[in-house]
């Protein structure tokens, strides 16, 4: 892990640093804020760094959308980025084709099998043969591999290399909406502000190319009831994509561009 002082330099931290300490003391001052509170303040931020849940704060209070959005160009060809989320796992198994990104499980009967498809190309429209393709998703009941113990490690998780044409296709099935997790610090703040915890289906993606910007970016469907309300702010219209049926399972085209790296 880095500290902010390698990533940005101490000169950078001299200048970001003083000024989010004032804008700190004015709310301090502007709400009266007493000792107590302030203690009781000191304590919750003790438990979400215990509980391990900067990110997920991030992420409900909007704050990873807002540097997602002044990080990342929003105009021209490429697609658009979105938020990573906590639930990323480094080193997901390498998948070969024909990709199927799960195994089946005891809770996913009525899921609806799903084939991801399109081509890795750079913003000049040349295909990228050499894109690895990180994925991730929630099953269609129980979440994440991680929080359902029916299902084996690293299920709904894979990385794949595009073909020699940027091609790619992926079986897997239709996720859900799901809540963030809410029995920690985090749920706390959203019961504590009268926010929801529930973000639309999704699925998440990490590209990566020789001499293209890595791309991280989720992929949401229409008709869903959240994609108005994400509980983290996530969802952008370009990356609401179309679900067709075609024979026994459905197809969602997905198209990735990247940028040549800066
Ligand atoms: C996710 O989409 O995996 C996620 C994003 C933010 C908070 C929790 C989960
Ligand atoms: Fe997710």
């Amino acid at each position: 892990m880095s500290t902010p002082t390698e990533v940005g330099g101490r000169e950078r931290l001299g200048r970001v640093v003083p000024d989010a300490i004032a804008a700190l003391h004015e709310v301090l001052r502007r709400h009266n804020v007493t000792e107590d509170e302030w203690y009781a303040v000191l304590e919750y931020l003790t438990a979400v760094g215990k509980a391990d849940e900067f990110v997920l704060l991030s992420d409900v209070t909007r704050t990873s959308v807002l540097i997602d959005a002044m990080s990342h160009n929003a105009d021209g060809d490429a697609t658009a980025s979105d938020v990573e989320g906590p639930l990323y796992r480094a080193d997901p198994p390498w998948r070969e084709a024909p990709v199927k990104l799960y195994e089946d499980y005891e809770g996913a009967e009525d899921g609806e099998v799903l084939f991801v498809r399109g081509r890795v190309t750079s913003t000049d429209g040349t295909p990228l043969p050499d894109a690895v393709i990180d994925i991730w998703q929630t099953g269609p009941s129980g979440g994440y591999d991680i929080w359902d113990d029916r299902q084996p490690e690293m299920n709904f998780r894979g990385k794949i290399i595009a073909a020699e044409d940027g091609g790619y296709r992926i079986q897997t099935m239709l996720p859900k909406p799901y809540t963030v997790p809410t029995d920690g610090p985090t749920g706390r703040y959203l019961e504590a502000v009268g926010q929801h915890p529930w973000r639309p289906a999704h699925i998440h993606f990490k590209v990566t190319a020789p001499g293209r910007q890595t791309l991280v970016t989720q992929v949401f469907f229409p008709d869903d009831p959240y994609l108005e309300n994400d509980t983290i702010g996530a969802v952008k219209p370009a990356l609401v994509r179309p679900v067709e049926p075609e024979g026994d399972h459905l197809v969602c085209p997905f198209d990735i561009v990247l940028r040549p790296a800066a």
